[in-house]
């Protein structure tokens, strides 16, 4: 049953991302940056709040009159301020709720995510409390009708030692303490949450905790246009001694409160404990089958840290040697941390298919895929491809499904991530002729299941990081693309153009050699090649 939840969302979200990848481009799609982006949405939230906060006055007669007075008097700054505040923390709900269904749908909620997915659930709370609180400070009649019904909800658990609803009774019984307390609890809240927020990515090496410049601007001015467009009005001042019938209501965060109405409390606790139990015991009821671990080969381990740098998970750590070799640190890796993905071994100096003598093993390895084996499985696939123009695809576990590629001049060879493929392995696939062309495909452009696979991958193939590819490789004959869309036939289409230019470069290399072999420089000719 979950099986086919995740996989149905997956697919929806696969095809509502390959839409935006189309519109702002990978670099820009919000989908791949949904948990930068509810950091950004809460700075906003907090640097407007601020400022509303100097104008604001707590005390439950001046409240109403002074939020309206920065929506109407002051609308070009308090009233875009108070816009901002509004809009940018339904925007907060709407990428986590998104962030949440897309971590669960990509199955990357259990194993060593199980921290950031449970800190995530409380996250939730956090942030419902701290915006509907703020509902509360306008004292208009929506903020009445949550006020009353929060505080008899809440009543329901014996926390307080007097009923809170009792505060809302009537005029009479709301005092200007309980609303300052209130207005407090609306600064404390939040900068738990904060706090909260920290400690959701401290599991994560190099989190992404902002969207990319681009994204930011484009987010923040059309809030601002939306601001200025559709400002953020109260409705008509709290009354206590009047019942509020009809209400404008926030449905981001106010969606299960026509629910409260009609329900009995105690069955809205059975909703809102249940599914938050569900989901802090979700990792634990889908255990995923584990692949075994990275393990340092510590004799071919000189300490670089190059593993330690690129793992995603922060599952390497690096240590004082401890095997008198003369090198001052050695890579250590934390079981409970790694996901198996490869990304170091992509990442190790002396992950190299070239060594002519003692075992191909590389500094770090993964136990169920050697170097060794990826080495052998090259050679083996290689010989049994036909044709000028054979190619080698390198796909992994996650992306598109690249099997159908497979054709009498084309291999293909899934990674666990395509990080995992050392750059020398390119070299020694087209300088020992084991194929014309490498390409390498996998999940979309910046939105790498392992988080960085793609972005390193590019990064050693360009040189910007090490281990790069040997400047005597040419680029000619490496074609990536990357689009996990899971729609095979732009996959194919570019496959059949980099086969079509292998097959010209095969032509000239042909008619360059007849040249070579006819005329009077011929060695000066190929040593020029
Ligand atoms: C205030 C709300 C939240 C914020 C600001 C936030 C932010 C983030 C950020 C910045 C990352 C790192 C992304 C990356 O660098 O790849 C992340 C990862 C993650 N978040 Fe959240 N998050 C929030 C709520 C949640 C919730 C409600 C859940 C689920 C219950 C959740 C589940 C996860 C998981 C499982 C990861 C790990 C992904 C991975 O390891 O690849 N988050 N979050
Ligand atoms: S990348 Fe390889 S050589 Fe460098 S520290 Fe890690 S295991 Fe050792
Ligand atoms: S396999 Fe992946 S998670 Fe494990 S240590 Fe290597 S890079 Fe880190």
């Amino acid at each position: 049953m979950l099986a086919v939840i995740q996989k149905t969302g997956n697919r929806l979200f696969r095809v509502v991302e390959g839409v935006a990848d189309r519109f702002f481009g990978p670099r820009l799609n919000p989908f791949y940056q949904l948990g930068g982006l509810a950091f950004f949405f809460f700075w906003i939230v907090a640097g407007s709040g601020l400022y509303l906060y100097i104008y604001f006055r707590t005390s439950a007669t001046e409240a109403y009159q002074s939020v309206e007075y920065l929506t109407r008097e002051q609308w070009y700054l308090g009233g875009v301020m108070r816009s901002l505040h509004r809009y940018a923390s339904d925007a907060m709900v709407l990428t986590v709720v998104l962030h949440l269904l897309r971590e669960f749908c990509r199955d990357r909620f259990s194993g060593v995510r199980w921290f950031s997915w449970v800190s995530g659930v409380f996250l939730l709370w956090l942030m419902y409390a701290s915006g509907i609180g703020g509902y509360w400070l306008v004292w208009d009649q929506l903020a009445q009708f949550v006020a009353v019904l929060t505080s008899e909800w809440l009543d329901q658990l014996p926390i307080f030692s007097a009923a809170m609803a009792r505060n809302f009774l009537n005029e009479a019984h709301l005092s200007d303490r309980f609303f300052s307390l209130l207005s407090f609890l609306h600064i404390g809240i939040p900068l738990v949450l904060l706090l909260g927020m920290w400690i959701h990515i401290q599991r994560i090496s190099q989190p992404r905790s902002n969207p990319v410049n681009g994204l930011a601007w484009r987010t923040l001015l059309a809030m601002l246009v939306l601001s200025l467009l559709k400002p953020a009005v109260s409705m008509a001042p709290a009354n206590l001694d009047k019942v509020v019938t009809q209400v404008d209501l926030d449905w981001f965060y106010l969606a299960f409160y026509p629910l409260m109405d009609h329900w009995s409390y105690s069955a809205m606790w059975l909703l809102a404990g249940g599914a938050t139990l569900v989901m802090l015991f979700l990792p634990l009821l889908h255990r995923q089958k584990r692949s075994k671990v990275a393990e340092v080969e510590l004799v071919n381990c000189n300490g670089c840290e190059r593993c330690f740098v690129d793992c995603p998970y922060g599952a390497v750590t690096m240590q004082l040697r401890s095997d008198g070799l003369p090198y001052e640190k050695e890579a250590v890796v934390d079981a409970d941390q790694c996901v198996a993905c490869g990304i170091c071994v992509g990442a190790c100096p002396t992950a190299t298919p070239f060594r002519r003598r003692g075992a191909h093993l590389a500094g770090i390895e993964l136990a169920d895929y050697s170097i060794g084996e990826l080495r052998e499985q090259i050679i083996s696939v290689s010989a049994k491809l036909q044709g000028k123009a054979r190619i080698i695809v390198f796909t992994c576990d996650h992306g598109g499904d690249a099997e159908p590629l497979q054709a009498a001049d084309t291999a293909v060879v899934k990674l666990p991530c395509i990080g995992f493929l050392p750059p020398s392995f390119i070299d020694f696939i087209l300088s020992r002729k084991y194929a014309e062309g490498v390409f390498l495909t996998g999940c979309s452009a910046g939105n790498c299941y392992h988080r960085f696979g793609i972005d390193w991958t590019q990064q050693r193939l360009l040189n910007q990081r090490d281990p790069g590819l040997r400047q005597r490789v040419s680029r000619e004959l490496i074609d990536c693309y990357w689009d996990g869309s899971g729609h095979s036939r732009p996959l194919k289409m570019e496959l059949l153009d980099f086969h079509a230019h292998l097959k010209e470069m095969a032509e000239h290399e042909h008619v360059r050699d007849i040249r070579a072999i006819d005329g009077p420089g011929r060695d000066e000719t190929r040593s020029e090649r």
